[in-house]
């Protein structure tokens, strides 16, 4: 071959690697996701290193991880350093009223546990609590005014919350550093204040009417009686009290102490049922994860309570009957098989899933190999099967709320959490001198036969409300291994039920269509959940011709905004780690 030639051959095949790495994050760089883009560059969603990573959906939270790992703090340091910033800094995703779950994966006994430090249900709750005789929603009203819908805003709405004593009761086994010392950086956010970033902003505006309706809320995210705006500095004196208690008693002011009895007379207030004795009671439950094998690769994932590991295994079986590197990951192929697997997942979830503490959830079947088999043989590649043909459900919007960390250290543990008040600033309420955002998870339960949650979602009998029973989530912290038992992926993300969906196919963009993390996180989304029997799309995910084709075989077709907030790390063969935060958010991945 003469060199010439030679040397077209290479541009030609550097032009062709260039294109496939970069064109979906160039092109996402160029579309707009709202406020959480402004003035950011696209290396401020990617960072690299051999000593350890941490990636969270605010820099100041990232950065309080990593100071971890510098001085010498494992995984779990770190992981619980970002967590109770990240509850500071992100009111409307998460916090110390809220709950989650962590996958810790333990590197030198090459093991993994799931810590599920959710909300439960109250005693005083019962299935019936929000609705009515004629079995619509109950009347609530709050200082004259009415509460519409009370699963999802006021007192009514509050689960008792997890969140600080799985924190501390992981830390108190695993961590390394002092509990003050993991705190001190939440404690430094809330006492010093940090700018509002235009997402807040546009957070506290949005849900206006009931962040002023409660005092507690209308003390902190208002200034003269208006919204905080972008640029405006928030500090949360009483929370920065709040999180010394914890860094001087551990959990026990929180559940026991001065803060529970501030927590428990606010909900009095309104009407709500939670009581000391639930706070006093409330118990982490350490579960075993659902785990199994995508091409080789170990996935391990988070089983019920929550839906995610499971369908997330569940949708991988299916699509592994196909040889997915043959295809393109924006073809109208490979985008109708997904959105059927999407389909038949999402139908299981509405009839299979709830506490497993309470009902039985066929954990087993939805992840074997031989279900998954049979389910994908029922897809017609030519023709969409219709919702309405499978069973029970239907998801609407996607809130700003939740929020997921991904670390690993220097030693290869890592750790995969995602933490929720629900809804955005969950229930609105602040209960009076804590600063602590009281959660609406109960809105996760069945609260209407045949109504949906404020994602649109439909569950089951199997999700109806229970005195201390975990109400049914998406969250999906996951994990994928080697061959050598080395984590090589860690992913999360908040968006209801997109959770689902956004991990998953961040996992087959990396395993199936060999992307870069960067690429696999940044490249658009799709989602189907079944019920509303829709296939919506990022903006730009599909060109024109795709979409001809998928409507010619029968898909409704509707743009959304955005498809989940994924925070992500991998490790490479050579040992380095790559940390992606989601150009869709406000992250930024940061190392020792
Ligand atoms: O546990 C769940 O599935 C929901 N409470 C999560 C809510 C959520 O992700 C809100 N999203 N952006």
């Amino acid at each position: 071959m003469s060199w010439f030639r030679f040397l077209i051959q290479l541009c030609g095949l550097l032009l062709v690697t260039t294109c496939t790495t970069t064109t979906d994050s160039q092109s996402l760089l160029s579309r707009s996701f709202g406020p959480a883009q402004q003035g950011r560059r696209a290396s401020d969603y990617h960072a690299e290193s051999d000593r350890g990573m941490v990636v969270a959906a605010h820099p100041l939270a990232s950065a309080a991880g990593a100071a971890m790992l510098s001085r010498g703090g494992n995984a779990i340091d770190a992981a619980v350093a970002t967590s109770f910033v990240i509850s500071v800094v992100r009111p409307q995703s998460t916090g110390l009223g809220g709950g989650g779950f962590m996958l810790y994966h333990d590197q030198a006994r090459k093991r993994q546990r799931i810590f599920d430090f959710r909300e439960r249900a109250p005693m005083k709750a019962n299935a019936t609590m929000f609705i009515n005789d004629r079995g619509d929603y109950k009347n609530v009203f709050f200082n004259g005014q009415q509460v519409k819908d009370p699963a999802i805003v006021g007192h009514l709405s509050v689960a008792v919350p997890g969140l600080v004593k799985g924190l501390v009761e992981i830390h108190r086994e695993l961590g390394k550093l002092k509990l003050n010392e993991v705190i001190a950086p939440a404690i430094d956010a809330a006492s010093k204040g940090f700018p509002v970033y235009p997402s807040l902003a546009k957070e506290i505006k949005e849900r206006e009417q009931w962040l002023q309706l409660y005092p507690g809320s209308r003390q902190i995210f208002f200034k003269d009686g208006k919204p905080l705006e972008a640029g405006q500095k928030l500090v949360q004196s009483d929370l920065a009290e709040t999180l010394k208690l914890i860094a001087a008693t551990g959990y026990r002011d929180f559940y026991e102490g001065e803060t529970s009895k501030k927590i428990v007379s606010e909900i009095k207030k309104g009407g709500g049922v939670l009581d000391t004795t639930d706070l006093r009671s409330y118990r982490m439950i350490e579960r075993v994860p659902v785990s199994s094998y995508y091409r080789g690769h170990r996935v391990v994932s988070m089983p019920p309570p929550s839906s995610g590991g499971v369908h997330i295994i569940e949708m991988l079986n299916m699509l592994e009957q196909k040889d997915l590197s043959k295809l393109h990951p924006r073809g109208a192929t490979y985008l109708h098989y997904l959105a059927e697997v999407m389909r038949r997942a999402f139908a299981d979830r509405a009839k299979e899933m709830g506490d497993p503490d309470f009902v039985d959830i066929p954990t087993h079947r939805l992840t074997s190999k031989a279900y998954a088999k049979n389910l994908a043989a029922s897809i017609d590649p030519q023709k969409v099967t219709p919702s309405s043909t499978m069973g029970l459900s239907a998801p609407t919007g996607e809130s700003p709320s939740t929020s997921h960390i991904s670390v690993m250290d220097q030693w290869g543990n890592a750790v995969a959490t995602t933490q929720t008040v629900n809804y955005s600033f969950g229930s609105c309420v602040v209960a009076v001198g804590t600063g602590v955002v009281l959660n609406d998870e109960m809105d996760d339960f069945t609260t209407k036969p045949g109504g949906s949650n404020a994602f649109g979602l439909v569950t089951g009998p199997k999700n109806d409300i229970a005195p201390g029973k975990t109400p049914l989530s998406s969250m999906s912290p996951t994990m994928i291994l080697d061959k050598k038992g080395q984590v090589e992926l860690v992913a999360g993300s908040p968006g209801g039920p997109r959770i689902i969906n956004a991990v998953l196919q961040t996992i087959t963009n990396v395993i199936d269509f060999k992307m870069s993390l960067l690429d696999a996180v940044h490249a658009t989304r799709i989602h189907h959940q079944w019920m509303p029997d829709t296939l919506r799309y990022e903006n730009n995910a599909l060109d024109d011709d795709t979409k001809k084709r998928l409507t010619a075989i029968g898909h409704a077709l509707t743009p959304i905004e955005t498809v989940g907030d994924v925070q992500a790390i991998s490790r490479d063969s050579s040992g380095m780690i790559h940390g992606v935060s989601d150009i869709r958010s406000d992250g930024k991945p940061a190392t020792p």
